[in-house]
Protein backbone atom coordinates (compact mmCIF):
# COMPACT_ATOMS: atom_id res chain seq x y z
CA UNK A 1 0.00 0.00 0.00
CA UNK A 2 2.39 2.21 0.60
CA UNK A 3 3.37 2.06 -3.67
CA UNK A 4 0.13 4.01 -4.20
CA UNK A 5 1.80 7.02 -3.63
CA UNK A 6 4.59 6.23 -5.26
CA UNK A 7 1.94 4.31 -7.96
CA UNK A 8 0.47 8.16 -8.51
CA UNK A 9 3.21 10.22 -8.63
CA UNK A 10 4.84 7.87 -11.39
CA UNK A 11 1.54 8.09 -13.87
CA UNK A 12 1.30 11.93 -13.17
CA UNK A 13 4.76 12.23 -14.42
CA UNK A 14 4.27 10.11 -17.20
CA UNK A 15 1.04 11.50 -18.44
CA UNK A 16 3.12 15.15 -18.04
CA UNK A 17 5.76 13.67 -20.63
CA UNK A 18 3.36 12.08 -22.87
CA UNK A 19 2.39 14.81 -25.68
CA UNK A 20 0.00 13.00 -28.08
CA UNK A 21 -3.27 11.47 -27.23
CA UNK A 22 -2.89 8.02 -28.70
CA UNK A 23 0.24 7.46 -26.43
CA UNK A 24 -1.41 9.02 -23.66
CA UNK A 25 -4.51 5.82 -23.96
CA UNK A 26 -1.91 3.52 -23.89
CA UNK A 27 -0.50 5.13 -20.85
CA UNK A 28 -3.61 4.87 -18.93
CA UNK A 29 -3.50 0.84 -19.35
CA UNK A 30 -0.49 0.90 -17.71
CA UNK A 31 -1.98 2.09 -14.62
CA UNK A 32 -5.48 1.60 -14.92
CA UNK A 33 -6.12 -1.36 -17.43
CA UNK A 34 -6.76 -5.04 -16.83
CA UNK A 35 -3.20 -5.63 -15.93
CA UNK A 36 -2.57 -2.08 -15.04
CA UNK A 37 -0.74 -1.19 -11.39
CA UNK A 38 -4.05 -0.70 -9.87
CA UNK A 39 -5.47 -3.58 -11.14
CA UNK A 40 -2.40 -6.03 -9.69
CA UNK A 41 -2.79 -4.63 -6.65
CA UNK A 42 -6.13 -4.75 -6.10
CA UNK A 43 -5.66 -8.70 -7.13
CA UNK A 44 -3.58 -9.13 -3.27
CA UNK A 45 -6.87 -7.02 -1.62
CA UNK A 46 -8.17 -10.73 -1.28
CA UNK A 47 -5.28 -12.09 0.74
CA UNK A 48 -5.71 -9.57 2.90
CA UNK A 49 -7.80 -9.66 6.70
CA UNK A 50 -11.32 -8.26 6.06
CA UNK A 51 -10.61 -5.37 8.33
CA UNK A 52 -7.53 -4.06 6.21
CA UNK A 53 -9.24 -5.14 2.98
CA UNK A 54 -11.47 -2.33 3.30
CA UNK A 55 -9.04 0.45 4.00
CA UNK A 56 -6.81 -0.61 1.18
CA UNK A 57 -9.90 -1.16 -1.20
CA UNK A 58 -10.99 2.62 -0.26
CA UNK A 59 -7.55 3.96 -0.47
CA UNK A 60 -6.87 2.34 -4.35
CA UNK A 61 -9.68 3.57 -5.72
CA UNK A 62 -9.00 7.11 -3.78
CA UNK A 63 -5.43 6.89 -5.90
CA UNK A 64 -8.00 5.47 -9.31
CA UNK A 65 -9.62 8.72 -9.29
CA UNK A 66 -6.73 10.79 -8.78
CA UNK A 67 -4.92 8.95 -11.86
CA UNK A 68 -8.08 9.31 -13.77
CA UNK A 69 -8.00 13.08 -12.89
CA UNK A 70 -4.25 13.41 -14.06
CA UNK A 71 -5.43 11.64 -17.22
CA UNK A 72 -8.18 13.88 -17.91
CA UNK A 73 -6.34 17.10 -17.23
CA UNK A 74 -3.54 15.94 -19.40
CA UNK A 75 -6.12 14.95 -21.99
CA UNK A 76 -7.65 18.12 -21.87
CA UNK A 77 -4.64 19.95 -22.08
CA UNK A 78 -3.24 17.81 -25.01
CA UNK A 79 -6.53 18.67 -27.44
CA UNK A 80 -6.48 22.32 -26.23
CA UNK A 81 -2.61 21.97 -27.60
CA UNK A 82 -3.67 20.43 -31.24
CA UNK A 83 -6.56 22.39 -31.16
CA UNK A 84 -4.17 25.50 -31.28
CA UNK A 85 -2.05 24.14 -33.42
CA UNK A 86 -4.90 22.94 -35.96
CA UNK A 87 -5.99 26.72 -36.15
CA UNK A 88 -3.20 28.12 -36.58
CA UNK A 89 -2.29 26.00 -39.51
CA UNK A 90 -5.47 27.21 -40.72
CA UNK A 91 -5.54 30.39 -39.93
CA UNK A 92 -6.39 32.82 -43.04
CA UNK A 93 -4.95 36.18 -43.22
CA UNK A 94 -7.55 38.52 -44.30
CA UNK A 95 -5.74 41.39 -44.90
CA UNK A 96 -3.67 39.75 -47.95
CA UNK A 97 -4.16 41.89 -50.97
CA UNK A 98 -6.85 39.44 -53.35
CA UNK A 99 -5.57 37.78 -56.14
CA UNK A 100 -8.10 39.42 -58.50
CA UNK A 101 -10.45 37.85 -61.05
CA UNK A 102 -10.33 39.30 -64.07
CA UNK A 103 -13.43 40.52 -66.23
CA UNK A 104 -14.53 38.52 -68.91
CA UNK A 105 -15.76 40.29 -71.77
CA UNK A 106 -17.82 39.29 -75.21
CA UNK A 107 -16.03 38.43 -78.04
CA UNK A 108 -16.16 41.06 -80.78
CA UNK A 109 -18.48 38.89 -83.19
CA UNK A 110 -20.99 38.39 -80.75
CA UNK A 111 -20.72 42.40 -79.23
CA UNK A 112 -21.43 43.20 -83.56
CA UNK A 113 -24.25 40.66 -83.32
CA UNK A 114 -25.56 41.92 -80.56
CA UNK A 115 -25.40 45.79 -82.38
CA UNK A 116 -26.87 44.44 -85.38
CA UNK A 117 -29.59 42.83 -83.58
CA UNK A 118 -30.33 46.24 -81.56
CA UNK A 119 -30.32 48.38 -84.51
CA UNK A 120 -32.72 46.45 -86.50
CA UNK A 121 -34.93 46.17 -83.55
CA UNK A 122 -35.50 49.55 -83.14
CA UNK A 123 -36.91 49.88 -86.45
CA UNK A 124 -39.12 46.77 -85.81
CA UNK A 125 -37.87 43.92 -87.18
CA UNK A 126 -37.57 40.59 -84.95
CA UNK A 127 -35.21 38.32 -85.11
CA UNK A 128 -35.11 34.73 -85.64
CA UNK A 129 -33.89 31.41 -85.65
CA UNK A 130 -33.05 28.54 -87.41
CA UNK A 131 -31.15 25.16 -87.57
CA UNK A 132 -27.40 24.61 -88.64
CA UNK A 133 -28.27 21.44 -89.96
CA UNK A 134 -30.59 22.23 -92.53
CA UNK A 135 -32.45 19.96 -95.27
CA UNK A 136 -31.41 20.64 -99.07
CA UNK A 137 -35.20 22.10 -99.48
CA UNK A 138 -34.77 25.06 -97.01
CA UNK A 139 -30.87 25.65 -97.70
CA UNK A 140 -32.10 25.71 -101.83
CA UNK A 141 -35.19 24.15 -103.30
CA UNK A 142 -37.42 26.66 -101.25
CA UNK A 143 -34.77 29.12 -102.43
CA UNK A 144 -36.01 28.51 -106.31
CA UNK A 145 -32.24 26.52 -106.72
CA UNK A 146 -32.98 23.07 -107.18
CA UNK A 147 -30.61 20.28 -108.15
CA UNK A 148 -29.49 21.13 -111.13
CA UNK A 149 -29.65 24.86 -110.65
CA UNK A 150 -25.89 26.37 -111.77
CA UNK A 151 -26.47 29.00 -108.59
CA UNK A 152 -25.69 25.74 -106.40
CA UNK A 153 -22.09 25.70 -107.07
CA UNK A 154 -22.00 29.64 -105.68
CA UNK A 155 -21.58 27.48 -102.49
CA UNK A 156 -19.33 24.78 -101.36
CA UNK A 157 -21.44 22.96 -99.50
CA UNK A 158 -20.77 20.57 -96.31
CA UNK A 159 -22.99 17.46 -96.52
CA UNK A 160 -23.63 15.57 -93.43
CA UNK A 161 -24.84 11.32 -92.98
CA UNK A 162 -28.54 11.18 -94.73
CA UNK A 163 -28.53 14.01 -97.28
CA UNK A 164 -28.59 16.70 -95.19
CA UNK A 165 -26.09 19.91 -95.19
CA UNK A 166 -24.49 22.73 -92.72
CA UNK A 167 -26.41 25.74 -93.84
CA UNK A 168 -24.52 27.44 -95.95
CA UNK A 169 -26.78 30.53 -95.95
CA UNK A 170 -28.87 32.29 -93.21
CA UNK A 171 -31.31 32.56 -95.72
CA UNK A 172 -33.67 29.21 -95.23
CA UNK A 173 -34.39 30.90 -92.51
CA UNK A 174 -36.73 33.38 -94.39
CA UNK A 175 -38.01 30.22 -95.79
CA UNK A 176 -38.89 28.64 -92.58
CA UNK A 177 -40.15 31.99 -90.81
CA UNK A 178 -42.89 32.57 -93.83
CA UNK A 179 -44.38 29.28 -93.43
CA UNK A 180 -44.82 30.35 -89.74
CA UNK A 181 -45.84 33.56 -89.84
CA UNK A 182 -48.73 35.59 -92.41
CA UNK A 183 -47.35 39.02 -93.56
CA UNK A 184 -46.28 41.70 -92.96
CA UNK A 185 -42.93 40.06 -92.20
CA UNK A 186 -40.39 41.97 -90.83
CA UNK A 187 -37.37 39.69 -89.68
CA UNK A 188 -33.54 39.54 -89.14
CA UNK A 189 -31.72 35.77 -88.68
CA UNK A 190 -28.58 35.84 -87.36
CA UNK A 191 -26.55 32.68 -87.17
CA UNK A 192 -23.46 30.52 -87.62
CA UNK A 193 -23.27 29.27 -91.74
CA UNK A 194 -20.82 26.64 -92.88
CA UNK A 195 -18.91 26.52 -96.57
CA UNK A 196 -16.43 24.63 -97.71
CA UNK A 197 -13.83 27.58 -97.74
CA UNK A 198 -10.98 28.72 -95.26
CA UNK A 199 -7.85 32.03 -95.81
CA UNK A 200 -7.11 34.77 -94.39
CA UNK A 201 -10.97 36.57 -95.61
CA UNK A 202 -12.76 33.11 -95.40
CA UNK A 203 -13.21 30.67 -92.71
CA UNK A 204 -15.17 27.14 -92.63
CA UNK A 205 -17.69 28.69 -89.95
CA UNK A 206 -18.31 32.48 -90.72
CA UNK A 207 -21.73 34.56 -89.58
CA UNK A 208 -24.15 36.03 -91.54
CA UNK A 209 -27.28 38.22 -91.06
CA UNK A 210 -30.61 37.95 -93.19
CA UNK A 211 -32.91 40.50 -93.14
CA UNK A 212 -36.50 40.22 -94.66
CA UNK A 213 -39.22 42.47 -95.05
CA UNK A 214 -42.48 41.64 -97.10
CA UNK A 215 -45.29 43.42 -97.25
CA UNK A 216 -47.90 44.69 -99.74
CA UNK A 217 -46.04 47.44 -100.69
CA UNK A 218 -42.26 47.08 -100.08
CA UNK A 219 -40.10 48.10 -102.76
CA UNK A 220 -36.57 48.11 -103.55
CA UNK A 221 -36.56 51.61 -102.28
CA UNK A 222 -37.12 50.55 -99.26
CA UNK A 223 -34.45 47.64 -99.31
CA UNK A 224 -31.63 50.91 -100.03
CA UNK A 225 -33.15 53.03 -97.30
CA UNK A 226 -33.20 50.21 -94.62
CA UNK A 227 -29.77 48.68 -95.94
CA UNK A 228 -27.83 52.26 -95.86
CA UNK A 229 -29.55 53.60 -92.60
CA UNK A 230 -28.20 50.58 -90.95
CA UNK A 231 -24.27 50.61 -92.24
CA UNK A 232 -24.68 54.13 -91.23
CA UNK A 233 -25.64 53.71 -87.78
CA UNK A 234 -23.74 50.66 -87.52
CA UNK A 235 -20.46 52.60 -88.50
CA UNK A 236 -21.45 55.88 -86.94
CA UNK A 237 -20.76 57.71 -90.27
CA UNK A 238 -23.71 59.78 -91.25
CA UNK A 239 -22.48 60.24 -94.80
CA UNK A 240 -21.08 57.07 -95.35
CA UNK A 241 -21.42 55.88 -99.12
CA UNK A 242 -23.57 52.97 -100.10
CA UNK A 243 -24.24 51.25 -103.55
CA UNK A 244 -25.55 48.60 -105.00
CA UNK A 245 -23.97 46.53 -107.97
CA UNK A 246 -26.45 44.71 -110.18
CA UNK A 247 -25.97 40.65 -108.94
CA UNK A 248 -27.27 37.21 -109.31
CA UNK A 249 -28.77 34.94 -106.63
CA UNK A 250 -31.36 32.63 -107.31
CA UNK A 251 -33.70 33.89 -105.07
CA UNK A 252 -34.10 37.32 -105.57
CA UNK A 253 -34.55 39.32 -108.99
CA UNK A 254 -33.76 41.56 -108.63
CA UNK A 255 -30.59 41.06 -107.29
CA UNK A 256 -27.63 43.64 -105.68
CA UNK A 257 -24.70 43.49 -104.49
CA UNK A 258 -23.98 45.85 -101.41
CA UNK A 259 -20.74 48.11 -101.19
CA UNK A 260 -20.38 50.57 -98.60
CA UNK A 261 -17.55 53.46 -98.93
CA UNK A 262 -14.22 52.40 -97.65
CA UNK A 263 -13.93 53.24 -93.73
CA UNK A 264 -9.98 52.78 -93.94
CA UNK A 265 -9.50 55.50 -96.69
CA UNK A 266 -12.57 57.27 -96.94
CA UNK A 267 -12.85 56.23 -100.76
CA UNK A 268 -9.47 57.04 -101.56
CA UNK A 269 -8.62 53.45 -102.10
CA UNK A 270 -5.95 51.64 -99.97
CA UNK A 271 -4.49 48.04 -99.40
CA UNK A 272 -8.47 46.86 -97.41
CA UNK A 273 -10.66 48.00 -100.69
CA UNK A 274 -8.05 46.67 -102.92
CA UNK A 275 -7.53 50.72 -103.90
CA UNK A 276 -10.99 50.76 -105.12
CA UNK A 277 -12.49 52.89 -102.46
CA UNK A 278 -15.25 50.44 -101.93
CA UNK A 279 -15.66 47.60 -99.76
CA UNK A 280 -18.18 44.51 -100.80
CA UNK A 281 -20.82 43.63 -97.24
CA UNK A 282 -23.60 41.84 -98.70
CA UNK A 283 -26.11 40.55 -100.81
CA UNK A 284 -30.21 41.93 -101.22
CA UNK A 285 -32.69 42.46 -103.65
CA UNK A 286 -36.52 42.00 -104.18
CA UNK A 287 -37.95 37.97 -103.02
CA UNK A 288 -38.42 35.83 -106.04
CA UNK A 289 -42.35 35.37 -106.90
CA UNK A 290 -41.23 31.72 -106.82
CA UNK A 291 -39.88 31.36 -102.99
CA UNK A 292 -42.77 33.35 -101.90
CA UNK A 293 -44.68 30.65 -103.93
CA UNK A 294 -42.84 27.99 -101.97
CA UNK A 295 -44.45 29.29 -98.83
CA UNK A 296 -47.82 29.93 -99.91
CA UNK A 297 -47.85 33.45 -99.88
CA UNK A 298 -49.17 35.17 -102.82
CA UNK A 299 -46.84 37.08 -104.75
CA UNK A 300 -49.83 39.34 -106.47
CA UNK A 301 -50.44 40.88 -103.13
CA UNK A 302 -47.43 40.43 -101.67
CA UNK A 303 -43.44 41.30 -102.11
CA UNK A 304 -40.71 42.45 -100.49
CA UNK A 305 -36.82 42.13 -99.82
CA UNK A 306 -34.16 40.01 -98.78
CA UNK A 307 -30.53 41.18 -97.64
CA UNK A 308 -27.70 38.88 -96.21
CA UNK A 309 -24.43 40.50 -94.67
CA UNK A 310 -21.33 39.15 -92.66
CA UNK A 311 -21.24 40.15 -89.35
CA UNK A 312 -17.55 38.62 -89.58
CA UNK A 313 -16.66 41.28 -91.70
CA UNK A 314 -18.28 43.81 -90.06
CA UNK A 315 -16.56 43.43 -87.24
CA UNK A 316 -13.47 43.56 -89.17
CA UNK A 317 -13.93 46.75 -90.51
CA UNK A 318 -15.06 48.16 -87.12
CA UNK A 319 -12.26 47.43 -85.57
CA UNK A 320 -9.33 47.25 -87.70
CA UNK A 321 -8.95 43.66 -88.07
CA UNK A 322 -7.15 42.64 -91.17
CA UNK A 323 -7.59 38.83 -90.73
CA UNK A 324 -10.47 36.79 -90.00
CA UNK A 325 -8.55 33.68 -88.17
CA UNK A 326 -8.33 35.70 -85.12
CA UNK A 327 -11.57 35.73 -84.48
CA UNK A 328 -11.67 31.26 -84.52
CA UNK A 329 -8.10 31.03 -82.50
CA UNK A 330 -9.55 32.56 -79.17
CA UNK A 331 -6.41 33.65 -77.89
CA UNK A 332 -6.75 35.71 -75.43
CA UNK A 333 -4.30 38.19 -75.86
CA UNK A 334 -5.86 39.48 -79.24
CA UNK A 335 -9.57 38.79 -77.30
CA UNK A 336 -8.84 40.90 -74.44
CA UNK A 337 -8.68 43.92 -76.23
CA UNK A 338 -12.02 44.11 -77.07
CA UNK A 339 -13.12 44.19 -73.31
N1 LIG B 1 -27.82 34.22 -98.88
C1 LIG B 1 -26.97 34.96 -99.79
C2 LIG B 1 -25.57 34.41 -99.70
O1 LIG B 1 -25.20 33.87 -98.72
C3 LIG B 1 -26.99 36.44 -99.49
C4 LIG B 1 -28.32 37.05 -99.78
C5 LIG B 1 -29.29 37.05 -98.82
C6 LIG B 1 -28.56 37.58 -101.01
C7 LIG B 1 -30.54 37.58 -99.10
C8 LIG B 1 -29.77 38.13 -101.28
C9 LIG B 1 -30.76 38.14 -100.35
O2 LIG B 1 -24.82 34.50 -100.65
Amino acid sequence: MQNLDQILREAEASFAAIDNLDELEQGKARYLGKSGALSELLKQLGKMPAEERRTAGAQINQIKDRIELALQARRDTLRDIQLQSQLAKEALDVTLPGRGSGCGGLHPVTMTLRRIEELFRSIGFAVAEGPEIESDFYNFTALNTPEDHPARSMHDTFYVEGGDLLRTHTSPVQVRYMLEHQPPIKVIAPGRVYRVDSDATHSPMFHQVEGLWIDRDVTFADLKGVVADFLRRFFEQDNLKVRFRPSFFPFTEPSAEIDMGCVFCGGAGCRVCSHTGWLEVGGCGMVHPNVLKHVNIDSQLYQGFAFGMGPDRLTMLRYGVNDLRLFYENDLRFLRQFN
